[in-house]
C-alpha cells in the first residue's frame, strides 16, 4: 500500500538492543519527525529529555523497575508535557487546567509515535517506558524538571536484536464502531481474539505463558495504579481547576 503502512502495520516493541549507537543524522531525522506531529492551537505543549550521562541513565534506570533496556538502547528519551516554557515568555498566561493536561498529554504522545514510526522506518526499534511515572518526584529531581512539566513516558530506541511478531490487536470491528457506540460488544469475536492471543503468547514464550487478552485486562485493571498520580499532578501544577 504504502512505505509508511508497511512500517506502522509491522510495529512491535525492542527490548534487545545491539551496541551500535544512533548517527547524529538519524537522531535529528527522528527529532523533526516528531515534531511534526499537529499539536493542540498549536501550543507545542511538549518538552524531551534525551539521558545521555550513563550514570543519570542507571538511575532512571532504577527509578522505571530497573527495565534493563533503558540501560542498553542506544537512546534514551523521557517524554513531557510541558507549560513551564509558556510561562517564561508569557507570563500572564493561566495554567493548572484539567483540559491542559490533556493537551499536554495529546501532543506528546502524538510525538513519541511520530519519533516510533521514523526510527522504525530507518530500520531501528524501540519500546515506550510509561514506568518513568513509577517514581515521579524523583525522576522531577533527578531531570530537574520543574514545575509545570509532567513526565509521561520514556522511549528506548536502538538496533533491534530480537525479531519478534506484532502483537495480535483486538478485531478492528471491537475497536471500530459507526455512528454510535454500541450497547454490547460481540462475545463471541472477543472470544476468538482472546484464542488468538493465548496462542501468541505460547508461541513467543516456548509455551511457559498462558495468557488471554481479558485475562491479562483483568489482572491489569484491578489494581490501583499508581494511587500518588493525582497529588503529584497537583504539585507540578496539572489539575488544579
Ligand atoms: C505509554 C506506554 C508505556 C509503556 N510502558 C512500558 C514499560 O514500561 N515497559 C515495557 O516493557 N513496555 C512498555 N510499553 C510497551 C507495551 O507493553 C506494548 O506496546 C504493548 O504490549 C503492545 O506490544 P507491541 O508494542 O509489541 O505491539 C508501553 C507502551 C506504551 C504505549
Amino acid at each position: 500500500m504504502s512505505a509508511a503502512i508497511e512500517v506502522m502495520r509491522h510495529h512491535r516493541s525492542i527490548r534487545k538492543f545491539t551496541e551500535q549507537p544512533l548517527s547524529a543524522e538519524q537522531r535529528e531525522a527522528i527529532m523533526a519527525s516528531a515534531q511534526a506531529a499537529s499539536s493542540s492551537s498549536f501550543l507545542q505543549a511538549s518538552a524531551v529529555i534525551r539521558i545521555t550521562d550513563p550514570e543519570l541513565r542507571a538511575k532512571v534506570m532504577a527509578l522505571c523497575g530497573d527495565q534493563a533496556y533503558i540501560g542498553t538502547a542506544a537512546e534514551f528519551w523521557v517524554f513531557c508535557a510541558d507549560f513551564h516554557r509558556h510561562l517564561q515568555w508569557v507570563p500572564e498566561a493561566r495554567t493548572g487546567f484539567a483540559e491542559q493536561l490533556l493537551i499536554g498529554a495529546i501532543d506528546t504522545a502524538l510525538m513519541g509515535q511520530n519519533a516510533m514510526t521514523a526510527a522504525e522506518s530507518l530500520g531501528l526499534g524501540g519500546v515506550f517506558i510509561g514506568a518513568v511515572r513509577n517514581q515521579p518526584h524523583a525522576l522531577c529531581e533527578l531531570l530537574a524538571l520543574p514545575r509545570g512539566v509532567v513526565p509521561l513516558f520514556g522511549l528506548c530506541l536502538g538496533y533491534p536484536a530480537q525479531d519478534p511478531e506484532p502483537k495480535p490487536r483486538l478485531p478492528a470491528s471491537l475497536m471500530f464502531v459507526e455512528n454510535r457506540y454500541p450497547a454490547r460488544f460481540d462475545d463471541a469475536r472477543m472470544q476468538g481474539y482472546d484464542e488468538q492471543v493465548r496462542q501468541y503468547y505460547r508461541t513467543r514464550t516456548g509455551g511457559n505463558k498462558e495468557m488471554t487478552w481479558t485475562g491479562q485486562i483483568g489482572e491489569t485493571l484491578v489494581k490501583e495504579a499508581r494511587p500518588f498520580m493525582l497529588e503529584f499532578l497537583r504539585e507540578q501544577g496539572f489539575c488544579l481547576r
